[in-house]
């Protein structure tokens, strides 16, 4: 049975206390801070997902109508090191971002000084935000809510400062994938007997985020059909899953990477099919 981690502030701590540790850089090992820092770590967004933007800048345009932000009031949720933020504000948008620790805010405070780029950014947490009802045009929260104990809470969240129309894009984990049902669960738990010391949750923790410092504290997959229900208070609610082609490559092991010869469209179905990374939309 899946774990359920309703209102566990133990949990919210730990989870805070880590990401403080270790900040999403994108393994960038520039001097942290300086403009070959924020650059890499764009270049690297960029790299990671293709099927978001056709080309380079500004990111996100398969799923935003990015020209379309000027003068919106959008809030970014988990802002990490500013990657998306940047991109909002040039956009156009009045921008909020909110990340649950301070060296976060630290990290995105310091991209936009770089840049004389103007946005408030503060320390907050999603499950439970200091904004009223109705605020904002559009929410982005990428890559954060599967790492909260209250998923369902910081969604409720989500939609309650939508001003009604307003329209939401998130980015979370997809559990039929390659990466979690082949790589961790057969690879990891079954094949190398992980299993003995870990139970489920707590191997998906050990081999997401930060598995080269022994894992991070909570991270969740769903299934469409999970994602559906998360996010059934919205209207037009669109999941469409993704992958890069580094996945099919390097199937049936990175050092047997006989998928990297299989045809582009199969190598897109399979991303299609059984990709990590999971978007969704929807519409308050
Ligand atoms: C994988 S990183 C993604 C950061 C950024 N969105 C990006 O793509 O680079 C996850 C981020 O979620 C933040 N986070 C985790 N729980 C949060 C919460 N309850 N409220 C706000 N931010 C949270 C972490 O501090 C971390 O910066």
């Amino acid at each position: 049975m899946r774990k359920t981690f309703s209102n566990d502030a133990a949990l919210n701590a730990k989870v805070r206390g880590w990401w403080h540790a270790n900040p999403f850089n994108y393994f960038v090992d520039a001097e942290e801070g300086s403009w070959a820092f924020y650059r890499n770590i764009d270049r690297k967004f960029l790299k990671w997902i293709p099927f978001m933007q056709k080309g380079g800048y500004p990111f996100l345009t398969n799923y935003i109508d990015m020209k379309g932000l000027k003068g919106k009031k959008l809030l970014d949720i988990a802002c990490g090191t500013g990657v998306l933020t940047e991109q909002f504000i040039r956009m156009g948008a009045d921008v909020t971002a909110i990340d649950l620790t301070p060296k976060a805010v630290e990290l995105t405070k310091k991209r936009l000084d770089l840049y004389h780029l103007n946005a408030v950014v503060m320390e907050a947490d999603a499950q439970q935000m200091p904004f009223a009802d109705n605020t904002f045009d559009f929410v982005c929260a990428w890559g954060c809510l599967m790492h909260m104990p209250e998923t369902e809470k910081a969604i409720g969240e989500i939609h309650r400062v939508l001003k009604p129309g307003g329209k939401m894009l998130a980015m979370m984990y997809h559990r039929n994938s390659v990466h979690l049902r082949y790589a961790i669960q057969l690879g990891r738990g079954i094949l190398r007997a992980k299993y003995l010391t870990y139970d489920d949750q707590s191997l998906i923790n050990r081999y997401t985020d930060g598995a080269h410092v022994g894992g991070n504290m909570l991270a969740k997959f769903y299934t469409r059909k999970e994602f559906r229900n998360l996010f059934s208070q919205f209207s037009d609610v669109m999941v469409a899953i993704h992958d890069n082609h580094g996945v099919p490559n390097q199937l049936p092991h990175p050092w047997l990477p006989l998928g990297k010869f299989l045809p582009k469209n199969v190598k897109e179905w399979v991303c299609r099919q059984w990709g990590m990374t999971a978007i969704i939309t929807g519409t308050k």
